[in-house]
Formats: C-alpha cells, sequence, structure tokens
C-alpha cells in the first residue's frame, strides 16, 4: 500500500481543528431568494468564497458532484437550486486566483476510468502547487446511470469493490513516476530519468488499464483523498483508502462513536489510529448573542424551507402531489403511493419503506406537536449539522470537539452565496485561534501540509503490471 502509516495504535487527539468550505451549489439549504442571494454558477461566487475562505486560513475549499440535473415528481426541481459547473473545471479556474487553499473535487468511482481520472486530477494538483483532492464517491442510484452507456450497472455491494480497484489503480499510477524524474536544470543530459516512469496495466471485469502515467508527481506527492459514504462498507473503505472522510456525523456523541468506529476499522486495515481525518458536513448560524443567533436561525430556516418546499420533501416520500395539505397543519393522514421511498431524485436517500416511514413520521410529528412545516425543518440534514449560537458559545462547543479529539475539523456549507462565510472568518476564526484551536497561518502551500498529513511513502515495487498488494477485490473487479 502506498501510503504512509503512522503505526501508533493509540488514538491520540490533535486538539485542533481545520475548515473546509463546501460551495454546495445544490439543494434547499442554499438561500437563493433573498436580497444577498448571488448565482450559484457565475466565477464570481467561486471567487469569493474561495478568497473568504482562504483569508480564514481554511485547508479546503470542497465541490460535490451530480451527474443529473435533480428532479422532483419527474421534472426538473423548480423550488430548490438544482444545477451546478464540472467540480474539476471550477477548481482550476480557482487554482489561480487563490494560493494555499485546498482544492477538493468530488468525482465518482462509477462512472469514470481509473487512468482518465488519476490524470485529471494530477493535472489539478499540478496546476495548483500540490492543493488538489480527490473526494471519493461511487454515487447512489440507477438514476444516475441512465445518463451512460453503461446505464444503471453495479449493485451497491459491487460498488465498493468497483472503487478499490480503481482507487488502487490510481495510487499506482501516481506512484508510477521516480522522485527527481525530471531533470532540474538545463544542463542535464535528459529530460527525464530513463526508466522514471514505468508503465501501469490492469485487467479487471469494469476496466482495463495499460498506461505510463502522461504526467509526473505533484509537490505533494499525489492528490489528498478524501472520501464521502456512510455504509459499513463505505467505512472499510475509507478507512483502507482514504485521507479524510466527509462524514455525515456532527453532533458530539455521534461523532465520538464515529471516530472510534473509524479509529478501529483503520487498525484492522493495518493502518495508524490517527491516520484518517474526519471532517463532517455542518452548518453555522452564528452572531454577536445567543438570542440574535436563535433569530437568525429561525430566519434562515423560514426561507431554506418556506411552505412549500416543506410539501415538497413530504412528495419526495409519499411519491405523490400533496398540494392539497396545509404546510401549518398535521402531516398527511394518506399513504404514499410507492413502496419505497425515492427522495427528490439526485439527493441521495432512497430504499427505505414509504408506508412504515409515513407512519412513524405521523407518530412522531403528533407526539412533539409539530407541524409539516416544523417537522420538515427538523427532519432534514440540516437539523441535526446546525450549529446555532454567539461566537464566543460555538468557538467553545467547538474546542471541546478538539479537545475531545471527537473531529479534526468541520466542513461547512454556507446557507448564502456569496458572503455566507464572513462572520465565520471575521467572528468565529478569531475565537478558535484565542482558544489555541485553530492556526494562526498556513502550516505550508499544500494541502497535505496544511490538514497536516503525511507524505505517501512510495513502494517499493510498482514495477509495469504488478499487482497492487493483497487487495482481493482487485481481483474480483
Ligand atoms: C457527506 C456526504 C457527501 C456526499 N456527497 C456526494 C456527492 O457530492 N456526489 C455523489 O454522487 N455522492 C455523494 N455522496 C454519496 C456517496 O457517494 C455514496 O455513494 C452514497 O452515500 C452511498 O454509499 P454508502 O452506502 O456507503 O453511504 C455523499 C455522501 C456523504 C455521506
Amino acid at each position: 500500500m502506498s501510503h504512509t502509516t503512522n503505526p501508533s495504535r493509540e488514538f491520540k487527539p490533535s486538539g485542533q481543528l481545520r475548515l473546509g468550505v463546501f460551495f454546495q451549489g445544490v439543494n434547499s439549504g442554499t438561500i437563493w431568494k433573498t436580497a444577498g442571494s448571488g448565482s450559484q454558477t457565475d466565477f464570481e461566487s467561486f471567487r469569493r468564497i474561495a478568497q473568504t475562505a482562504e483569508r480564514g486560513l481554511f485547508s479546503a475549499f470542497f465541490l460535490g458532484e451530480g451527474l443529473r440535473l435533480r428532479e422532483h415528481l419527474g421534472r426538473p426541481h423548480a423550488l430548490d437550486v438544482a444545477g451546478r459547473p464540472d467540480a474539476q473545471t471550477a477548481l482550476a479556474a480557482l487554482a489561480a486566483v487563490t494560493t494555499h487553499i485546498g482544492l477538493v473535487a468530488t468525482q465518482n468511482t462509477t462512472y469514470n476510468d481509473p487512468a482518465d481520472l488519476a490524470h485529471r486530477l494530477s493535472s489539478l494538483d499540478l496546476i495548483s502547487g500540490g492543493r488538489a483532492a480527490w473526494n471519493i464517491v461511487t454515487t447512489d442510484n440507477a438514476w444516475t446511470g441512465a445518463n451512460f452507456r453503461r446505464g444503471g450497472y453495479l449493485d451497491h455491494a459491487d460498488r465498493y469493490v468497483h472503487a478499490e480497484a480503481f482507487v488502487e489503480t490510481a495510487k499506482r499510477i501516481w506512484d508510477a513516476w521516480d522522485d527527481g524524474a525530471i531533470a532540474s536544470s538545463t544542463s542535464a543530459d535528459r529530460w527525464a530519468a530513463p526508466g522514471a516512469a514505468r508503465r501501469v496495466r490492469h485487467a479487471g471485469q469494469h476496466y482495463t488499464v495499460d498506461v505510463t502515467p502522461r504526467l509526473p508527481r505533484s509537490a505533494q506527492y499525489r492528490p489528498v483523498l478524501f472520501q464521502a459514504g456512510d455504509s459499513p462498507d463505505g467505512r472499510d473503505f475509507a478507512a483502507r483508502q482514504s485521507d479524510v472522510i466527509f462524514s455525515a456525523h456532527p453532533q458530539l456523541d455521534d461523532a465520538l462513536q464515529f471516530r472510534s468506529d473509524i479509529v478501529e476499522r483503520t487498525l484492522k486495515a493495518g493502518r495508524g489510529a490517527n491516520d484518517v481525518k474526519i471532517m463532517p458536513a455542518s452548518e453555522f448560524i452564528l452572531a454577536a448573542t445567543a438570542q440574535e443567533a436563535l433569530e437568525k436561525k429561525a430566519w434562515v430556516r423560514q426561507l431554506q424551507i418556506g411552505p412549500q418546499q416543506a410539501i415538497a420533501y413530504l412528495e419526495q416520500f409519499w411519491g405523490r402531489e400533496l398540494q392539497e395539505f396545509d404546510p401549518d397543519g398535521p402531516l398527511p393522514a394518506i399513504d404514499p403511493v410507492v413502496e419505497e421511498t425515492s427522495e427528490t431524485r439526485g439527493s441521495g436517500f432512497h430504499g427505505a419503506k414509504a408506508r412504515q416511514l409515513a407512519d412513524q413520521w405521523r407518530a412522531e410529528a403528533k407526539e412533539k406537536g409539530l407541524s409539516i412545516r416544523q417537522f420538515v425543518s427538523a427532519k432534514t440534514s440540516r437539523g441535526h449539522s446546525t450549529f446555532t449560537g454567539s461566537y464566543t458559545e460555538v468557538a467553545d462547543r467547538l474546542t471541546e470537539y478538539a479537545r475531545r479529539g471527537a473531529v479534526d475539523g468541520f466542513n461547512i456549507s454556507p446557507w448564502l452565496i456569496p458572503s455566507g462565510l464572513d462572520d465565520i472568518v471575521n467572528h468565529l476564526v478569531p475565537a478558535l485561534q484565542e482558544r489555541g484551536v485553530y492556526p494562526t497561518e498556513y502550516a505550508g502551500t499544500t494541502l497535505r501540509e496544511n490538514l497536516g498529513l503525511a507524505t505517501p511513502v512510495r513502494p517499493a515495487a510498482v514495477d509495469a503490471g504488478a499487482a497492487p498488494a493483497s487487495r482481493a477485490a482487485t481481483a474480483r473487479a
């Protein structure tokens, strides 16, 4: 395996936090209908967010990936932001207007091919001076696959087998150039040292690779590897392959449990207890006082989940129009028309038994006395990933996360573009710095340095056609 391991079997909290920004570009989480709402596609919005993040010494600027326009009941989504530019294109442009922040592209393993994607990621890594990262996802549904020649192929269970072979192959490609392969002076005899770039071959069920990689290594050796996917298979995959997990576990107790689970899996994979960093998705609603923050939150939620959005949210699970129901009334007494849920296509929640879910939700809403709107407000992922409070209060809470080693940082989704990071950078970051849990300068120029990750060690045997080390999954893929 080509990643460096810290052999320590005991997890030690670093006591430090890093921040990333997740420019979502889709979903109801981004408010598009208030005075300060900017475009989700103009480069100016990307530039403004990235440069603000860099002013706040953020480690990473993060973009998701969606391969189809999101739909609702079979129609393009009309209420929420739905489309977004290709991540690598946007990040390449950002590389030119930033100097330190990491550039994280979510890219799936299911519809890409390893030699091609490894090359594109290497390109971003080189032109950004070693700031690129790949957020590895498998994507989740046949609906996405229908857009591709191969259709909705690969069952969920096979996706990680395929992903594992994919990532192992990409790593072999990134390992295939020697250090110092390229002449460092004009007086050298040759531009490249003979044999410095090796041929990589892989023949499997889903793809073949026979390539001599077209690019040498970057200043950070290879792109940093993020992973997002929460199933047991996804977690094991992350423990074996990734540097950072973009998690869905921001609440303290849950985050601590997730940390122990990942440490256990990482040790089982033969890596050190501190080798995989964790940064949960999160949203921050902050103000000078706790009371102001609560008022702000009510305003934000009202814009994120207006009456129509609340009904639309339930429609995804009921599989039918529910326009006749009052958003401020109880959950619909009528039953879903679908067997299984299929939340707005492209948003990634599928497969719960619809009738069962409806019964459960009705009971829950009744018990808590919640209207449709209130229930949906609490139910969306934002319900549990939001930190609301005064700057100092929230800084104290985050300090507790750092002290206990619950997470290594947070990947923040701003609810307003392009000004949504301003108060975080102006107020929360200094409060964290005062508490000694946040950097006061960038540790280096590469993402790997700024996340405190070790440089991978190039494996001794990366010769042509050599099989990746002990990876049964590769043989099956
Ligand atoms: C926090 C988080 C963010 C994700 N972002 C994306 C994304 O931008 N694009 C995508 O196709 N899948 C995304 N995924 C979905 C994962 O790729 C994965 O395919 C899906 O969760 C199914 O894998 P699992 O069963 O291991 O969770 C994300 C998942 C998580 C947990």
